[in-house]
C-alpha cells in the first residue's frame, strides 16, 4: 500500500488543509488507518466503532489485541453516546481538562465493539487538544480510535517521520502537524472505581486531579517496580520503548552521577563501544562519551517530557550500544517522565 504524507499546519488551517482533513476523514469512514498528530504523540487513527478497523490497528502496529484503544472524540456529547452513563467525575474532568490530555475510562455500551476495548466492558475516552485531530475526528464521524503511531515496543512518535518509519506502506495517510507539543501520553484516569484511579502519569498530575475529584488514588503497579501485580491498564505490562542500545539509569547527586557515568563510559569506549549519554542543560557539557544530549532543563520539566522520546529515537538512529541517563524527580510531570524512562530502561537502576 502507497502511503500518502500531507503537511498541514495546526495554526493554519486553509482550505487546502480542509480539503486534505476531509479525505482523510473517508479514508478514516471507509475502513482505513490515518496517522495524525494530537497534542501528546501522533496517534493512528481507525474507526473507533467499526470492529474491522480496530484489527487493522493492531495488525499495522503489531500490536497484542488484548491491549485496548484509546477513543478519541471532539464533543462533550459523543461521549455519552458510547457509554452506558455518565459519572459525575466525568463531567467535572472534562469542564477541568478536555480537550487535554486526559483519557477517562468508563462502562461502555453496545456500540463500542470489543475489538477495540480489547475484550474490556470499559472504554478510554479522551478529547485532544489539537486542530488537525479535531477537525479529523468530526469529519470521520465522530469516533476515532488510536493508539500512538508506533510499532509496538517502540517510542511513541513525536515527529511525523518516525510514523513514516513505522508505518509507511501499511496505512493510507499520515498527517504532518509538526513536532507534538507535550510528547508524552495523556494520564490515564478510571472512573469505574470507587475511587478514580491513575492508570498511567502523564502531563495532567496526580494533585490536578485531586483537586477537581477531591480524591485520587494511583495503581501501584505503576511506581513500584517490584509489584508483581497485574497493572490495570494492560498496555502497561508490556516493555514499551525499548531502545535499541542498553539503558541505564544513574541516580544520585550530580557530581557522583557525572563521574560515574564517566567513568564507565571510559571503560566501555576502550571496549570499542558506543556510548550514548542523555544529560540536560546543566550537565551536558560535563560528559564525555560517543554521543551526548540534553533532554531539556530541570527548571521546568515539561522541556524533558518534549524531548525524551525523541531523544531515545535519535540514539537508535546513531545506532548506540550502551546508554546512560540522568534520574528525575518523582513528582508532578516527573512522576510521567520517570514512568516512560524505567520501562525503556527495563527498570535498570544504579544509585551512586
Ligand atoms: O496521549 C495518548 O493517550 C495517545 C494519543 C494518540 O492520544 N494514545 C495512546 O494510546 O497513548 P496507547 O494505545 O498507546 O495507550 C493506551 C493505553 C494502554 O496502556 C491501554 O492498555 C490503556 O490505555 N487502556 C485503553 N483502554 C483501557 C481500558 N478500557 N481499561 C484500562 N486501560 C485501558
Ligand atoms: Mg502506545
Amino acid at each position: 500500500m502507497e502511503t500518502e504524507v500531507v503537511i498541514i499546519e495546526e495554526k493554519n488551517i486553509d482550505d487546502v488543509a480542509k480539503e486534505n482533513l476531509k479525505k482523510a476523514g473517508q479514508i478514516i469512514k471507509d475502513g482505513g488507518l490515518v496517522a495524525f498528530p494530537t497534542e501528546t504523540v501522533y496517534g493512528l487513527g481507525g474507526d473507533a466503532l467499526n470492529p474491522k478497523s480496530s484489527q487493522k490497528i493492531y495488525a499495522a502496529k503489531g500490536r497484542p489485541s488484548d491491549n485496548p484503544l484509546i477513543v478519541h472524540v471532539a464533543e462533550f456529547e459523543d461521549l455519552t453516546r458510547i457509554v452506558s452513563s455518565v459519572p459525575d467525575s466525568a463531567k467535572k474532568l472534562a469542564a477541568a481538562f478536555w480537550p487535554g490530555p486526559l483519557t477517562m475510562i468508563m462502562n461502555k455500551n453496545d456500540k463500542v465493539p470489543y475489538e477495540t476495548t480489547g475484550g474490556l466492558d470499559t472504554v478510554a475516552i479522551r478529547m485532544p487538544n489539537n486542530q488537525i485531530a479535531l477537525e479529523l475526528i468530526r469529519q470521520s464521524g465522530g469516533y476515532i480510535a488510536a493508539p500512538s503511531a508506533n510499532t509496538s515496543g517502540r517510542p511513541s512518535p513525536t515527529l511525523a517521520r518516525y510514523c513514516v518509519e513505522d508505518l509507511s506502506g501499511k496505512i493510507e495517510m499520515i498527517i504532518d502537524g509538526g513536532q507534538v507539543g507535550i510528547g508524552i501520553e495523556s494520564t490515564i484516569v478510571d472512573l469505574t472505581c470507587e475511587v478514580p484511579m491513575i492508570l498511567r502519569p502523564g502531563y495532567i498530575t496526580a494533585d490536578m486531579l485531586k483537586e477537581v475529584l477531591g480524591e485520587i488514588s494511583i495503581d501501584r503497579t505503576i511506581i513500584d517496580s517490584s509489584s508483581t501485580q497485574k497493572p490495570k491498564a494492560p498496555g502497561m505490562k508490556y516493555r514499551h520503548y525499548a531502545p535499541k542500545g542498553e539503558l541505564t539509569i544513574v541516580q544520585g547527586s550530580q557530581d557522583s552521577v557525572v563521574s560515574y557515568i564517566n567513568e564507565v563510559t571510559k571503560t566501555s569506549m576502550e571496549q570499542g563501544k558506543r556510548v550514548g549519554i542523555i544529560g540536560t542543560d546543566a550537565t551536558k557539557d560535563l560528559y564525555k562519551a560517543t554521543i551526548v544530549k540534553s533532554v531539556g532543563t530541570r527548571d521546568d520539566e515539561s522541556t524533558i517530557a518534549h524531548e525524551l522520546f525523541k531523544v531515545l529515537r535519535e540514539f537508535d538512529d546513531e545506532n548506540v550500544d550502551i546508554m546512560f541517563s540522568e534520574s528525575f524527580d518523582d513528582s508532578g510531570i516527573g512522576q510521567a517522565i520517570m514512568n516512560r524512562l524505567l520501562k525503556a530502561a527495563g527498570h535498570h537502576v544504579i544509585t551512586v
